[in-house]
C-alpha cells in the first residue's frame, strides 16, 4: 500500500474499485525481454484519482477508507481495470475513403484481376488517392471525418494516439493537416502526438524527379512544420499535447516509397531539428530501415514484418521500440505477420498500434489489434496488454506521463467488462471497454 500512494490527504474526485484484476503496469520503464509480460496485477484493487491525476492504487479496503462525502465510486466487482490503450501507430486524419480499392485487391469489382497494393498504387491509386481526397478537402470537413474516427477510438479504449500527416505532400496541405491534428488535439479526449510524415510517397507531380521531391522535404517542409510546431503551442497555450510538446517526423521506407538513402537523408536532417525519429520499415520489402533506425537512435521502427535477426539486435542495444501492426496485414489479406515473440526474444520493447488509414486498415479497436498480436504475432495476452499501453507511451517518449497506473500518472483509466485479463485477446469482434475514464473525467459512451 505504501508505496502506491501518495499525497492522499486531501479529497479523493473518483474512486474506481473492487476489480477482479487492476494491470498496473507499474512505473515508467519499457517492459522487455523477460518482463514484456509483467502486468502488476492487483486482485480486489482500486485506483483513486483526483483532478486529472491518479493519487493511489491498491486495495479496494484501503482505497475507500479515503473516500469522502464527494467522492464518486465506481464499481469495479467481477469486471478488470487497466491503463487507457495507447496507439502508436496512426493515419487517423484524412479524407475520403479506398473502399473501391479494397474491392479490386478482393478480385470482387475487376474478377480478371487480384489487385496487389503496390500495383493500385502503381496505377495512381493508393496513397495518391487519400492524398488527391485530403488536399481537396476543407480543413473543417478533414477535423469533421477525423473527429469521428476518434470518437470510435475513445469508446474502444484509446486514450492517446500517435497522428501522422502524409496525405497533404505539398507544403501547404502538410501544414493543414497539421493544424487539424493541433485542432483535434484541442478539443478532443484523446491526447494526440504528432509526426510529419511529408515522405510519405513521393506525390505523382514529381514522377522521375524524386530527388527533387526529398529536396522539398529536406529544405521546404521540415524547417517550416518544425516552427509550426512552436506556433501551433503558443497560439494554443500548449494545449497540443498539452505537457507533451513532441513533434516526430516519419519515413516510409519501402519498395514503392523512399529508398535507404532517401530516408538516412531526410531522417538525418529531421534528427539535426529535433524531431523524434520514427520509420516506417520492412512492411513489403527490407531495405535496411530497421538497422537505420537503430543507427540513428531513432524512437521506433514500424511494421517489420520482413526483418532480421541481426536487425533486430541493432534494435535492442539502441532501445528502438518495435511498432506491429497486426491490423494491416490483416487487412491487407496477408498472412506474413511481423514475429513479435522474436523481438521479445532480442530484448526489443515491443508495441502496438492500429495504423488505422483508409487504404490497409481502417480499424479503430485495439482490442482487436491485440486479438491479432496474440494469434500471428506470437504475443502473449500479458504481452500484448503492455505493448497496447505502456510499452506504446515508451515509444512515444510519454511513459512518464500515461501508459500505466501508478501515482502521479494522468489518470487515464479503462473498466473492461471481462472478469481476467486474458479475456481482451481472447474474445474478438465486440468491444469490451464498458468505461473509459479520461485524465480523470468519466467519459459518456453511448
Ligand atoms: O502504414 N505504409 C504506409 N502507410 C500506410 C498505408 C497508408 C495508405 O495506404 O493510405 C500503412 O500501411
Ligand atoms: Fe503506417
Amino acid at each position: 500500500m505504501e508505496k502506491h500512494t501518495n499525497n492522499v490527504l486531501a479529497p479523493i474526485d473518483l474512486i474506481v474499485h473492487s476489480a477482479n484484476q487492476v494491470l498496473t503496469l507499474g512505473g515508467d520503464a519499457p517492459k522487455r525481454g523477460a518482463t514484456q509480460g509483467d502486468l502488476g496485477i492487483l486482485r480486489d484493487g482500486a485506483v483513486a484519482i483526483r483532478g486529472e491525476r491518479i493519487v493511489a492504487v491498491g486495495d479496494t479496503l484501503d482505497l475507500l477508507a479515503l473516500a469522502d462525502a464527494h467522492t464518486r465510486t465506481l464499481d469495479a466487482r467481477g469486471k478488470i481495470v487497466l491503463p487507457g490503450f495507447v496507439d502508436a501507430h496512426t493515419h487517423v486524419v484524412f479524407a475520403g475513403d479506398r473502399a473501391n480499392e479494397f474491392e479490386m485487391r478482393l478480385g470482387v469489382a475487376t474478377p480478371l484481376r487480384t489487385w496487389q497494393y503496390l500495383d493500385i498504387q502503381k496505377a495512381g491509386g493508393g496513397i495518391m488517392s487519400t492524398v488527391r481526397a485530403t488536399r481537396a478537402a476543407t480543413r473543417d470537413d478533414l477535423i469533421a471525418q477525423s473527429r469521428a474516427r476518434l470518437d470510435a477510438m475513445l469508446a474502444h479504449g484509446t486514450t492517446t494516439a500517435e497522428v501522422k500527416t502524409g496525405y497533404g505532400l505539398e507544403t501547404a496541405t502538410e501544414l493543414k493537416m497539421l493544424g487539424a491534428i493541433a485542432a483535434l488535439a484541442a478539443e478532443h479526449a484523446i491526447d494526440l502526438v504528432p509526426t510529419f510524415l511529408g515522405a510519405h510517397v513521393v506525390p505523382e507531380e514529381f514522377t522521375g524527379r524524386e530527388e527533387e521531391y526529398v529536396d522539398l522535404v529536406v529544405d521546404e517542409m521540415l524547417p517550416i512544420i518544425q516552427n509550426s510546431k512552436f506556433r501551433i503551442r503558443n497560439l494554443r497555450k500548449g494545449i497540443l499535447n498539452s505537457e507533451f510538446g513532441i513533434l516526430n517526423c516519419d519515413v516510409f521506407c519501402d519498395d514503392g516509397a523512399f529508398t535507404l538513402a532517401q530516408t538516412r537523408r531526410i531522417l538525418t536532417r529531421a534528427q539535426e531539428l529535433g524531431f523524434g525519429l520514427r520509420v516506417h520499415a520492412d512492411e513489403f520489402a527490407n531495405l535496411g530501415a530497421a538497422a537505420l533506425a537503430a543507427e540513428l537512435g531513432a524512437a521506433s521502427a514500424d511494421h517489420l514484418m520482413v526483418t532480421r535477426r541481426d536487425e533486430m539486435q541493432a534494435m535492442a542495444r539502441a532501445n528502438v521500440a518495435a511498432v506491429l501492426l497486426p491490423g494491416t496485414t490483416f487487412g491487407l489479406g496477408k498472412t506474413n505477420f511481423a514475429d513479435g515473440r522474436a523481438f521479445i526474444e532480442e530484448n526489443v520493447p515491443v508495441a502496438l498500434g492500429s495504423d488505422i488509414n483508409p487504404g490497409t486498415c481502417w480499424c479503430e479497436a485495439m482490442s482487436f489489434v491485440i486479438a491479432l498480436a496474440c494469434r500471428y504475432a506470437k504475443l502473449t495476452p500479458a504481452q500484448a496488454i503492455v505493448a497496447a499501453t505502456l510499452n506504446g507511451a515508451y515509444s512515444l517518449g510519454i511513459a512518464e506521463h500515461v501508459g500505466s497506473l501508478a501515482p502521479g500518472k494522468i489518470a487515464d483509466v479503462l473498466i473492461a467488462d471481462v472478469p481476467d485479463y486474458r479475456h481482451l485477446a481472447y474474445r474478438f469482434g465486440a468491444n469490451p471497454i464498458e468505461t473509459v475514464i479520461k485524465r480523470g473525467r468519466v467519459i459518456s459512451l453511448i
